[in-house]
């Protein structure tokens, strides 16, 4: 394989085949090919893009580089759900116990957050003892028991990715829609699922900045995962602002808890019925949306979903029960009266990172009970000197990120012209 041959032929625009692709990774994944070359490869991919064909090829030789999930014996459908990812955004953490509760299994890698945006796995490692690094076997185990497991990618599924995700990083090609696809897919489809659900994040705290973007992104990951076999659909969702109101990985988990509880915030709500009741569409379970929606509200109703997150923990070494410290807080507070316009919810994501909540290298250690508590949204009237939000600190980065929340909340005299609907439909 000449792999200056192929990063010239991507530069100039052609496409690159399954063969080609798959050599690729396994030279990356061995070694033979060095970063600099993945990396100008990737930034090739960046200017001209990928066709389906290739997005699929390159997904699956990222999927190849590690196991694939087997259910031999394991009965039920197997569904799960992807979210691109923003600041809040906890709604794994209700979703897979809630929908678990209901009969589809619920099999759930996920990642580390990286830059503004957080991840879930952070989010259940403020959870005392909560492991996440889990082998197949215990996956297999877990779900076979409890119905849901969120585990980390590790070395064991998709590691090609886990590799060229980390170069990708640093070499400023993460926002290409291939790239996302093929990184994103290739763990979800190790977990050789029935369907799969997208929750395709746009707006300021989003990678998607524009609501088109988001929406081709959805509907290259649909093309993929429709084309290994499991049924895939996606809803395109509003992150200009956080997601619920708690910002930080032990803040999160206790918002979620509390979600679970019956006492979510409605957007947070609205966000993990819609996806729920797809995904229990998708699963075989109900026969229309509506019904499927009756059936998530009564469960969590029932408190089922709880108690199902916390044998979940316990499974994983995890004690949901036990209370998660939070940084002291402290008000920020509005300059002047007026509207909030816009929230730039990206730099409420950095500001979570100079806090030490968040990483700026997948090497850097967080701080899980640091964060920010949102105390207004979008559209609402505020007075001088009303809070806008707490940051709950311990010290480190305190001024950095009171600088930057300052900065990412606009208070203007007029309401915004438009409040984006919190979900729209994919296709
Ligand atoms: N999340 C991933 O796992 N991969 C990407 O490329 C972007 C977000």
């Amino acid at each position: 394989m000449n792999v200056t041959r192929l990063i010239q032929r991507k530069r100039d625009g052609e496409a690159l085949d399954a063969a080609e692709l798959s050599a690729l990774i396994e030279g990356y994944v061995a070694g033979a090919v060095p970063a600099y070359q993945m990396a100008a490869l990737a930034m090739a991919i960046c200017f001209q893009g990928m066709d389906d064909a290739e997005t699929t090829a390159l997904t699956m030789a990222l999927m190849a580089s590690g196991e694939r999930l087997d259910w031999e014996g394991i009965d039920g459908p197997r569904v799960d759900k992807h979210s691109t990812g923003g600041q809040g955004d906890k709604v794994s953490l209700v979703l897979a116990p809630l929908v678990a509760c209901c009969g589809p299994r619920v099999p759930m890698v996920a990642g580390r957050g990286l830059g503004p945006t957080g991840g879930t796995i952070d989010k259940l490692e403020s959870i005392p003892g909560f492991r996440t690094g889990l082998g197949a076997a215990e996956i297999r185990r877990i779900i076979a028991g409890v119905g849901c497991v969120i585990a980390s990618q590790g070395g064991e599924f998709a590691p090609a990715d886990g590799k060229l995700y980390a170069l990708r990083d640093v070499t400023a090609t993460v926002a290409s829609a291939p790239l996302i696809t093929a990184s994103i897919m290739s763990k979800k489809l190790a977990e050789g699922l029935d369907a799969l659900v997208l929750d395709i994040k746009w707006g300021s705290g989003a990678f998607m900045k524009d609501i088109e973007s988001a929406r081709s992104l959805g509907a290259s990951m649909d093309a993929v995962g429709e084309s290994m076999g499991v049924k895939t659909s996606f809803l395109v969702s509003d992150m200009n602002q956080p997601l619920g109101r708690a910002v930080g990985n032990a803040n999160e988990v206790r918002e979620a808890l509390a979600a679970l509880a019956g006492e979510g915030p409605a957007d947070l709500m609205e966000v993990v019925y819609e996806l729920g009741a797809r995904m229990l569409v998708a699963a075989g379970h109900s026969e229309d949306t509506i019904s499927a929606r009756t059936t998530l509200e009564g469960e969590l109703a029932s408190g089922r979903p709880l108690e199902k997150f916390r044998e979940m923990a316990r499974a994983q070494g995890g004690d949901a029960e036990a209370e998660l410290e939070l940084a002291p807080a402290s008000e920020v507070k509005a300059a002047r009266a007026g509207y909030v316009s816009a929230i730039d919810s990206e730099a409420l994501g950095y500001a979570l990172i100079v806090l030490g909540g968040g990483r700026r290298s997948l090497e850097d250690t967080i701080d899980p009970s640091v964060g920010l508590q949102m105390r207004v949204r979008l559209g609402d009237e505020v007075d001088e000197g009303q809070p806008l939000l707490d940051l709950l600190s311990n010290g480190k980065g305190h001024d950095e990120a009171l600088a930057l929340v300052g900065g990412a909340i606009s208070i203007t005299d007029e309401p915004p012209v438009e409040l984006h609907a919190l979900i729209t439909a994919g296709p």
